[in-house]
């Protein structure tokens, strides 16, 4: 059994000189299932060519947070058509970031919920970011409920309790494995077993020993060995729950 990494952007042009390497990474080290986020609609074909051939790929699309002031219609017709391909197994990632944009809240909103009701028609679930934006984005997946993952979960143990009840996944990445990370920590030691799942969000958030450098699939083993040992649990029942989280939600 191997690990999975329920989150990665390897489409992104972080990784077009050595992409094949990246991939060959994966294959050696036995990453069975890796959701490839695609937030650009020039993503959508590769990462489509890539699951068709190989099926620990699965896709998801989706219009972030952050790029909604540069939504047009060409955009989302584009994110409309690819959403309902069989290849596409989750909607994102989607969600609110009040990080990098605090004036168009409304909007960010409004986009949410309408890709929240597109994944409901289509009975796909979907990948949440949420940042400095935690209370809305909580308020909206309860009033618009769906199945789906709060990806790189970095809320409080009280939030994590509150997803978990209305059936949401938690998703923990690199973060966890930071020195100063106390509160993801106490998360990873409370996330049910049929709720948690790991991911890299790569080329981002690398986990030690590697933070600072370029993120990459094959790196979400440091994550999930590091979570065992905070859970407690043996390494191979470990994977185990994880392989089973990632097919129930997304296969
Ligand atoms: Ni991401």
């Amino acid at each position: 059994m191997g690990w999975i990494d329920s989150h990665c952007h390897i489409i992104d042009e972080a990784f077009s000189d050595d992409f094949d390497e990246i991939i060959k990474r994966i294959e050696e080290n036995n990453i069975e299932r890796c959701m490839i986020v695609c937030c650009y609609d020039h993503e959508y074909d590769k990462a489509i060519a890539l699951a068709k051939k190989d099926s620990r790929f699965d896709v998801a699309v989706g219009i972030h947070p952050s790029d909604v002031k540069k939504l047009n219609d060409d955009i989302w017709n584009k994110f409309i058509e690819y959403s309902s391909n069989p290849y596409v197994k989750a909607i994102g990632e989607i969600g609110l970031d009040y990080y990098w944009d605090k004036d168009n809240k409304d909007d960010q909103k409004d986009i949410f919920i309408k890709q929240i009701e597109i994944a409901n028609k289509l009975n796909k679930p979907i990948l949440v970011h949420s940042r400095d934006a935690m209370q809305d984005t909580f308020d909206i997946m309860k009033k618009y409920r769906a199945r789906g993952v709060m990806h790189c979960y970095s809320g409080s143990r009280e939030m994590a309790k509150e997803f978990m009840k209305l059936g949401y996944y938690l998703s923990l990445g690199g973060p966890v494995t930071y020195k100063n990370a106390n509160e993801p920590k106490e998360v990873a030691k409370i996330i049910d077993d049929d709720k948690i799942l790991i991911e890299t969000d790569c080329p981002y958030l690398t986990p030690v020993p590697f933070r600072g450098k370029r993120n990459e699939p094959s790196y979400v083993i440091y994550t999930g060995k590091y979570i065992s040992e905070l859970r407690n649990v043996d390494e191979d029942v470990f994977k185990d729950q994880l392989v089973n989280n990632y097919d129930r939600l997304f296969r």
